[in-house]
């Protein structure tokens, strides 16, 4: 019991969200390479080498230099045990960055220096104080001209209407960046890459912020702005408060280069302490499940099929929410109703997987999907039967129609459309009186359509002709006996139905809402559904 407990302390469960080119990628490989995980840096995602493509699936990734899919990675430092959640950053994401989000007890948000708070760092931003997780700054790219950090911290709080406390300030920036000062210890760190180019870790000398080594160090004007500086912070800056970090409402900021390392360890450091560990979740019944008891219990946030085109194998990704997983062990699947053994239990290292043997409350593991699962879905104990709460569906904003080319392909078609919206990448609907050789498709970002018409093309061989609709709402009708055919909607609403024979309205725009709930008084419309 002890043991148990104390495996599940030492986890840390975060995901790092960022906009794009912000330095995502470059922070986490950074970060496995302290935690002891990649001996030199540049192993995790090299965008020019060959191979890179580990799945024909990633081709898209590869093509177009980004991140579709979210990974999950592990490693150990400094005594905790630490998973990574990887959220695709690109402008057109999915549902996908939103579930995966869902599975973190806390987030990272990564910032760009020279930019500040960009749309997709609101947006994601935006799902995580949803859910009251901590939320830690990285303004990142010290080493590049930067933006004064009082006006980031100032557009910080105001874009994102959350409170910031800098744990560190910068030392100059540019090639001026010459280290950083931590507030808590009141102490100077001053990096050194000696010329490695940030591939391996970096070495600082650390003292108190008066000491004649650092004032030769930086010079004269340098260190006297630190001292203006941290004058100001200390006066004008909001008071640290740990109660309010651990509930999304107070934001630590670091000052970093992932490029060269500054800031990266002291980053981590820090982190580890601050951010929780594995936050409990709760049952569809609004109860608490206690992290720290023997009974495992997880909830499937995340389906992919074909991630080894030798295989042809699907995942499901679950987060464990409390006690011990053990290889081969047997659980309650609610959904399926029935008991199950989990097969094949499998962790991922940026490209490689391997079997586990066991993991802790908090730990991401793929197993074997042979078909039976669904996102959302609750693991449990056969001796204690329960479910979690539902994972919020977003409600698309792009829609299209979308047809096999060649209509001998149609059994190919419907098999692929249907296996990649039970992956949650995009919605099907149905038009009335219409099979599923003509379907209507709706995404939360562009970007999905393409990944549609790719793996229609890899994985089933279908090219599929894609018509875009002018829709940009969708609502289901939440009156079930209300028969759809005696509403009354203007001829631009689109009358559909989901995989579950939901009725659904499309709408072009605001108007066309309101317009139908003022012209039938009986309809009770809603926006985002939940998946259970
Ligand atoms: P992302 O995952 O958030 O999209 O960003 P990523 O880490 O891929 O970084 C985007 C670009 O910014 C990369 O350059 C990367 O090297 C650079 N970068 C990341 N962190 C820093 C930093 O601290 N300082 C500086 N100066 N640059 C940084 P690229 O040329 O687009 O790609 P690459 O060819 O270097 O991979």
């Amino acid at each position: 019991m002890e043991d148990l407990r104390k495996e599940i302390e030492r986890r840390r469960t975060f995901a790092i969200i960022s906009h794009p080119d912000a330095g995502k990628t470059t922070l986490t490989e950074k970060l496995l390479l302290y935690g002891g995980a990649i001996r030199l840096a540049g192993s995790v995602k090299s965008r020019k080498s060959a191979k890179y493509a580990v799945s024909d699936w990633m081709e898209i990734e590869k093509q177009r230099g980004i991140s579709v899919t979210s990974s999950v990675m592990q490693f150990n430092y400094d005594g905790y045990c630490i998973n990574i959640l990887d959220t695709p950053g690109h402008q057109d994401f999915s549902e996908d960055t939103y579930r995966t989000l869902m599975a973190a007890d806390s987030a990272v948000m990564v910032v760009d220096a020279a930019k500040g708070v960009e749309d997709q760092t609101r947006k994601l931003f935006h799902v995580c104080s949803l859910r009251n997780i901590p939320i830690f700054t990285i303004v990142n790219k010290m080493d590049r001209e930067a933006r004064d950090p009082f006006e980031l911290m100032d557009e910080i709080q105001n874009e994102l209407g959350i409170k910031t406390y800098p744990m560190n300030w910068p030392i100059g920036s540019g090639k001026e960046f010459k280290g950083v000062y931590e507030r808590h210890s009141q102490s100077i760190q001053v990096f050194s890459s000696e010329g490695t180019h940030g591939s391996t870790a970096v070495s600082s000398v650390k003292g108190s912020v008066d000491d004649q080594v650092f004032m030769d160090l930086l010079g004269a004007p340098l260190h006297e702005k630190l001292m203006e500086d941290i004058e100001l912070l200390d006066i004008a800056g909001d008071e640290f408060d740990l109660a309010k970090v651990r509930t999304g409402q107070l934001s630590p900021v670091f000052f970093a280069s992932a490029l060269t390392n500054f800031g990266v360890e002291p980053f981590l450091k820090s982190f580890l302490e601050l951010t929780s560990s594995p936050l409990p979740r709760m049952t569809a019944e609004g109860e608490e499940v206690d992290v720290f008891t023997e009974d495992f219990s997880a909830f499937v946030f995340k389906i992919q099929a074909n991630m080894n085109p030798q295989h042809r194998d699907r995942i499901a990704f679950i987060r464990i929410c409390s006690g011990k997983f053990k290889k081969g062990m047997e659980v309650f699947h609610y959904q399926g109703k029935n008991r199950i053994k989990l097969s094949q239990p499998q962790q991922f290292l940026a490209q490689d997987r391997e079997m586990v043997e066991e993991a802790y409350a908090g730990d991401i593991i793929g197993v074997f999907d042979p078909g039976i699962y669904a996102i959302g879905d609750t693991l449990c104990p056969p001796s204690h039967k329960f479910r979690f709460e539902g994972i919020p569906t977003f409600a698309p904003e792009h829609f299209a129609r979308v047809k096999p080319v060649d209509t001998i392909k149609r059994k190919q078609f419907v098999k692929g459309v249907t296996q990649v919206a039970q992956e949650g990448a995009i919605q099907v609907y149905k038009e009335l009186h219409i099979g599923m050789e003509e379907i209507i498709v709706g995404v939360v970002g562009t970007l999905q359509m393409d990944v549609l018409e790719f793996r229609l093309k890899n994985e089933y061989g279908v090219d599929i002709k894609i018509d875009h609709l002018p829709y940009r709402f969708v609502r289901w009708i939440e009156n079930e006996e209300l028969n759809p055919d005696d509403l009354n909607i203007t001829s631009d609403t689109r009358l559909v139905k989901d995989m579950r024979d939901r009725n659904i309205l499309l709408f072009q725009n605001d108007w066309g809402i309101s317009w139908a709930l003022s012209h039938n008084k009986t309809l009770v419309l809603s926006d985002v559904g939940k998946v259970e």
